[in-house]
């Protein structure tokens, strides 16, 4: 795999790279406001405030980053800023205060099961995973849930309840969606 200084680059002065974050079009100008190798976590966190998405590892293997981009779950700290051109990225700032997703996590207290968050670190990547997933697959089964999870740890080790509170989004919504 090639390293993240050695991925394609694109956007040039006179081409911006135009990034839909959040619903709203933001310009950037290559060397001026991002660099070729800027990753796509850095820009939204570092660079724009969003600052739900945490960057743990910064190597693919936590999920902590996770925001969606068109509506599928990708790994902020593995993709660079100027992939996301032309490209429509949603973070957890992104979603409304009652989304089922978020309602369900922050509900999740049954017994057998636990919380789905103690310290809530890992929770919006949890959150956004949960939406990528919901997104492919809105009715999954628990099988599919802790498949489709399996990217994002938690280091309290509240698995048992996020993965009830993403089955429980699914089942009082159409896939997590109002
Ligand atoms: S910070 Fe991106 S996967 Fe861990
Ligand atoms: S709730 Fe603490 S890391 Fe998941």
């Amino acid at each position: 795999m090639p390293g993240k200084s050695e991925k394609r680059t694109r956007g040039t002065k006179s081409s911006p790279i135009i990034i839909k974050i959040n619903g709203k079009a933001h310009e950037f100008e290559l060397g001026r406001d991002l660099e070729p190798e800027t990753t796509l976590s850095f820009l939204l966190r570092e660079k724009l405030g969003y600052t739900g998405l945490k960057v743990a590892c910064d190597e693919g293997a936590c999920g902590a980053c996770t925001v969606l981009m068109d509506g599928k779950a990708v790994l902020s700290c593995m993709k660079l800023a100027v992939e996301a051109h032309g490209h429509e990225i949603q973070t957890i700032e992104g979603l409304p205060k009652d989304d089922p997703v978020i309602k369900a996590f922050a509900d999740q207290c049954e017994p057998g099961y636990g919380t789905a968050l103690q310290c809530g670190f890992c929770t919006p990547g949890f959150v956004m995973a949960a939406k990528g997933l919901l997104n492919e697959n809105p009715k999954p089964s628990p099988a599919e849930i802790k498949e489709g999870l399996s990217g994002n740890i938690c280091r309290c080790g509240c698995y048992s309840g996020i993965a009830r509170a993403v089955l429980h989004a699914s089942e009082t919504t159409e896939g997590g969606k109002k």
